[in-house]
């Protein structure tokens, strides 16, 4: 039963539940952040054991680490005493997935090259579970032509590659070599291993604005990105659903693997919703449709002068159709989810919103607050049912898309639906 109590991110539902990580840690100033990495992948239920190179742990103590994984450090090929608590080939076996996190440009060359003259390397030789590297280090190394055929080679060898990333440096330089957040690496991590939390299942899913059209060449429209509407596509599909995007006008691609409905106006939004609707298991409504469209789109483009006398120009509003109203007051309607963008009040708006317009799931958010929300890439959001209700931390808007998706697959399992 869901316990409201629980922590969100202990959810047993994460693709990471009791899969066995190996987690590599080379020498470089980023190692310290494998002890933020270790925290994070357990919360997803990962159980982790972890391996220093010597160089490591001229960084971060191995005592560090083997508190936080809750197991001793392996870091020498022979040592009696850890050989004896798990041997290296029992270790590279018990490993669901080697993750190498930060990788050094010395062990990307070891590891390309198949050397096995130290305990890491020689896991990843005996290992037949999947490796990922997350490289760091200094953007000269990183660009240096030698390391980058190395990392194409392990590409090529099926190693995933995670980041790096670009921006500022330990060494004061600016470029890319930067290790990946943590949060990255865990959503990476996942993606490994995949969910098939929403197997077979038909997902609708609208995004992005509408633009409502005054005359041939202006519109009332909004911010909206559609960046979150995307995400939730790719987490939805990563889960294994089949995914109808309908989305208003974006810059972003089509994720792979979706089928793209592209519509302009909310009337268009609510045409396309109502043919694709019918035999879906999930609509989740993020678009931030136009509540309010012209009575009458000029045929020719206003011109100036055209205002009346009195010089004000006005032009007259109607209501939209609500769209994800309609599909909640649907008879045999998907399990319905709503977003709801508030500034102010923003759990008790949302809760109406869930009752009003007949959802299962709300999720709400503050976009008052300028670093979350429109346009930005973070988020961080309470979803509310008609029982209960649970806040999650700032996240990446792709972060928080995997969570939301885990938790309608644990709404629609609730609801007998599954
Ligand atoms: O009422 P409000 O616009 O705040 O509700 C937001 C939720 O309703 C979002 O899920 C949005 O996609 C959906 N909506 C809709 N059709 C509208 C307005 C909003 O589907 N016309």
């Amino acid at each position: 039963m869901w316990d409201p109590s629980h922590s969100f991110c202990k959810t047993s539902m994460s693709s990471l539940t009791n899969k066995r990580i190996l987690l590599g840690v080379t020498g470089g100033i980023a190692a310290y952040k494998s002890a933020e990495l270790i925290r994070r992948l357990q919360d997803r239920g990962a159980d982790v054991r972890v391996v220093m190179t010597r160089a490591a742990t001229e960084f971060i103590t191995p005592l560090t680490l083997q508190a936080l994984s809750g197991h001793p450090v392996h870091q020498d090929l022979l040592n009696a005493e850890t050989e004896s608590v798990m041997g290296h080939i029992e270790l590279a076996r018990w490993a669901d997935l080697i993750l190498i996190a930060p990788a050094s440009a010395n062990f990307i060359a070891r590891l390309a090259q198949g050397h096995g003259d130290d305990l890491l390397t020689t896991l990843c030789l005996a290992s037949e579970s999947p490796i990922a590297v997350a490289p760091a280090m200094n953007q000269a190394m990183w660009a240096n032509e030698a390391t980058q055929e190395n990392v194409a080679a392990l590409a090529s060898k099926h190693v995933r590659i995670f980041g790096p990333d670009e921006g500022l440096q330990a060494c004061g330089e600016v470029g890319a070599g930067r290790l990946l957040d943590v949060d990255g690496i865990v959503l990476l991590t996942e993606k490994v291993f995949p969910s098939h939390l929403l197997d077979g299942k038909k997902v609708v899913i609208t995004a992005g604005p509408t633009r409502e059209a005054i005359d041939p060449v202006r519109y009332i429209s909004n911010n909206s990105s559609g960046k979150q509407g995307y995400a939730l596509a790719e987490a939805a599909i990563e889960a294994g659903a089949q995914v109808v995007l309908i989305s208003g006008p974006t810059g972003l691609p089509a994720p792979d693997r979706s089928r793209r409905v592209d519509v302009v106006s909310a009337d268009e939004m609510f045409d396309a919703v109502m043919k694709e609707v019918g035999d879906a298991d999930i609509f989740i409504g993020v678009a931030a449709v136009a509540d309010y469209k012209p009575v009458h789109r000029e045929e020719q483009k206003i011109k100036k002068g055209d205002a009346p006398s009195n010089q004000v120009l006005r032009i007259d509003l109607i209501e939209n159709p609500d769209i994800i109203s309609g599909v909640g007051h649907l008879a045999g309607r998907p399990y319905t989810v709503g977003f709801a963008a508030e500034t102010q009040n923003v759990v008790e708006y949302a809760r109406k919103k869930l009752t009003k317009k007949n959802l299962d799931m709300v999720v709400a958010n503050d976009v008052s607050d300028t670093s979350i929300g429109f346009n930005s890439d973070d988020n961080r959001i309470t979803v509310l049912w008609a029982d209960r209700e649970v806040e999650l931390p700032k996240l990446s808007k792709r972060n928080v898309a995997t969570r939301i998706i885990e938790l309608i697959a644990q709404g629609l399992r609730e609801a007998g639906r599954s």
